[in-house]
């Protein structure tokens, strides 16, 4: 065998970009007029919504900000059960054994990524705000999960502007103060 043989670069895997195999899903619950949250927490009290985004969620990663994730524990008690929760964050956190911290988008993207495969096996994560998340998020979301809360709270975090022609509507079940509503982004 000649030197150079022995020394070869494999050039596509040093180029290789990680492939992420995962379909990531924005959820919210957004008032008719942007509003997500007021003082840190939601500025309303659904108990349907807070059951169906359990059920969405569970089994899966769910990323999602540090305020946000606060907010989750202060209501709970605990982290969202049976699901890893990947806070972004630039401070030093605790955390529990189901609680992931992620100093920059792309590494919580692909926390998710390998959580989801592995220790969830599923190819589903979701991306549950708050504001500043969904706004980073948004463009890398292929689904979208929005409760529409049918009132105009005041507010202090509101959704990011989106542009509906990008998405197909895929589900719509109504009630009388808030819709579930999915949408997919239709692949290129
Ligand atoms: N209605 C809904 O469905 C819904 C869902 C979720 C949240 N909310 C509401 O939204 C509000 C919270 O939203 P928010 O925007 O103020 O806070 P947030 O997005 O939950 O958290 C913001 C924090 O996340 C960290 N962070 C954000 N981007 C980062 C990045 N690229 N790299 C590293 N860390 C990053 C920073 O943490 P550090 O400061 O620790 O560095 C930042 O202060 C609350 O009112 C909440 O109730 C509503």
């Amino acid at each position: 065998m000649s030197e150079s043989v022995g020394s070869e670069i494999n050039i596509e895997s040093e180029l290789a970009i990680p492939t992420i195999d995962t379909t990531f899903t924005a959820i919210v619950a957004v008032a008719e007029n942007g509003v997500i949250g007021r003082d840190g927490a939601m500025p309303w009290h659904i108990p349907e919504d807070l059951a169906h985004f359990r059920e969405k969620t569970m089994g899966h990663p769910v990323i999602m900000g540090r305020v946000t994730y606060e907010s989750i524990v202060d209501g709970l008690g605990e982290p969202l059960p049976g699901r890893t929760s990947i806070v972004l964050t630039n401070s030093e956190m605790d955390t529990p054994v189901n609680v992931i911290t992620a100093s920059n988008i792309g590494t919580a993207i692909a926390e998710a990524d390998i959580c989801a495969r592995g220790r969830h096996s599923t190819d589903q994560a979701f991306v549950a705000g708050g504001a500043s998340i969904y706004t980073q998020l948004l463009p890398a979301v292929d689904r979208l999960v929005v409760t529409r809360v049918h009132d105009e709270p005041c507010g202090d975090a509101y959704f990011p502007d989106w542009d509906r022609s990008e998405w197909t509507e895929t589900a719509r079940d109504e009630h009388e103060d808030y819709s579930f509503i999915e949408y997919e982004r239709p692949s290129e």
